[in-house]
C-alpha cells in the first residue's frame, strides 16, 4: 500500500510464564491509510489489546514484541524509549478502557490536558490552558472554563470518557488508538462517546484502530474490519461487506450469535459453541476445534491469509475453505 499510515507486518507477542511461553498475538499484518478507521473485533483473549500495547511498548515485564510495526516511516517496535516517549505525546496517541487509570486524580483536568501541549508542542502555558478549554468544550463538556478548574473525581463516568478524548486528540495524532473506550459507560452514552470520537478524528484528519466487542459499532464507525482470534487475524473486509457476505467460518458464527443490529440498542458478541482458545502457536487453524465445517488437513497445517480476489476488494481471510472453488 503506497499512502500507508501504519504498516504492521508479522506482530508477534510472546509472554514467559513460569510452565513456558504463550504466544498472545501470532505473525498479525496489516495496513491503515491516513484517516482510515479500522475496527478490529474478537472475543476475550484474542489478542486485541496486546496488539495496541505492543505498538504503544506497553506490553508486560514478561511480554516481547516480533516483527514490524513501520508508522510514518520508523519502527516502533526498534525504536529507543526516548524516541518512542516523543511519538507517543504526538502523532501517536491511545484511550485506555478506564479513565481513571489514565486521569491523574491529583491534577485539574485543565492542566492535565495543557501539560501534553507544553511538553510535546512547546506551547506557552496560558495558550495551552485556552486550547485545552476549547478542546473541553468541543467534546461537549459543559462550562468548560470552570470545569478545567475541576479534577478528575468532580466528573461523571462519561464526563471522564470525553476528557481522554480530549486528551487523546488534542495533539492532533495521526493514529488514534482506542481499547473498548467505552465499555464502563452505559449503553446510551456509548454511541454518543464513540460518535463524537468518530467526528473529532474525522475533523483532524486522525487515523483510529478501534477495539471492541461490538458489531453494531463497527458497523456505524468503521471504514474497515480485522476479525482476531487466537491471536491470528482470521478475515479481514470492508466495514459494510463483512456483514452481508463474511468468508471465514468464524465470522459466521459470530454473527450467526449476535442479536439483529436493528433490535438491540448495543449488540454484542455472542456465544459460538466451545470456549475460545487463547496460547496461540498451534500449528493448523486455532478456530478447529469449534468449527462445523473443517477438513482433516484443518488440524495440522496453518491456513495462510489470502487475498479473497472472488468476494471483492479489500478481503482478505485464513481458512482452507474459503477463496478456493
Ligand atoms: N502479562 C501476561 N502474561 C501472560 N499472558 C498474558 C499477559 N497479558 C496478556 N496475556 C494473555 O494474552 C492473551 C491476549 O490478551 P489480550 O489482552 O490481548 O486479549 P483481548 O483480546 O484484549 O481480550 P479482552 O476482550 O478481554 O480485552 C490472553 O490469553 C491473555 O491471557
Ligand atoms: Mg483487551
Amino acid at each position: 500500500m503506497t499512502d500507508s499510515l501504519l504498516s504492521i507486518r508479522d506482530l508477534t507477542v510472546r509472554f514467559r510464564l513460569p510452565q513456558g511461553e504463550t504466544v498472545a498475538v501470532d505473525g498479525v499484518s496489516l495496513d491503515l491509510s491516513p484517516g482510515e478507521v479500522l475496527g478490529i473485533v474478537g472475543e476475550s483473549g484474542s489478542g486485541k489489546s496486546q496488539i495496541l500495547y505492543a505498538m504503544m511498548g506497553l506490553l508486560a515485564a514478561n511480554g516481547r514484541a516480533s516483527g514490524q510495526v513501520s508508522f510514518q516511516g520508523q519502527n516502533l517496535l526498534a525504536l529507543p524509549p526516548g524516541d518512542l516517549d516523543r511519538v507517543r505525546g504526538d502523532a501517536l496517541s491511545m484511550i485506555f478502557q478506564d479513565p481513571m487509570t489514565s486521569l491523574n486524580p491529583y491534577m485539574r483536568v485543565g492542566d492535565q490536558l495543557a501539560e501534553g501541549l507544553i511538553v510535546h508542542k512547546g506551547m506557552a502555558g496560558t495558550q495551552a490552558r485556552a486550547e485545552a478549554v476549547r478542546m473541553l468544550d468541543r467534546v461537549r463538556i459543559p462550562d468548560a472554563a470552570a470545569r478545567a478548574r475541576r479534577f478528575p473525581h468532580e466528573f461523571s463516568g462519561g464526563m471522564r470518557q470525553r476528557v481522554m478524548i480530549a486528551m487523546a486528540l488534542l495533539a492532533k495524532p495521526r493514529l488514534l488508538l482506542a481499547d473498548e473506550p467505552t465499555t464502563a459507560l452505559d449503553v446510551t452514552i456509548q454511541a454518543q462517546v464513540l460518535d463524537l470520537m468518530a467526528e473529532l478524528g474525522r475533523e483532524t484528519g486522525t487515523a483510529i484502530i478501534l477495539v471492541t466487542h461490538d458489531l453494531g459499532v463497527v458497523a456505524r464507525l468503521c471504514d474497515r474490519v480485522v476479525v482476531l482470534y487466537g491471536g491470528r487475524v482470521m478475515e479481514e473486509a470492508p466495514a459494510e461487506v463483512l456483514f452481508d457476505a463474511p468468508a471465514h467460518p468464524y465470522t459466521r458464527g459470530l454473527l450467526a450469535a449476535m442479536p439483529r443490529l436493528e433490535t438491540a440498542l448495543t449488540p454484542r458478541l455472542g456465544t459460538i459453541p466451545g470456549t475460545p482458545r487463547s496460547g496461540g502457536a498451534v500449528t493448523g487453524c486455532p478456530f478447529v476445534d469449534r468449527c462445523e465445517v473443517r477438513l482433516p488437513r484443518c488440524a495440522t497445517d496453518r491456513p495462510p491469509l489470502r487475498d479473497l480476489t472472488a468476494f471483492g476488494p479489500g478481503r482478505r481471510a485464513a481458512c482452507h475453505l474459503t477463496g478456493v472453488s
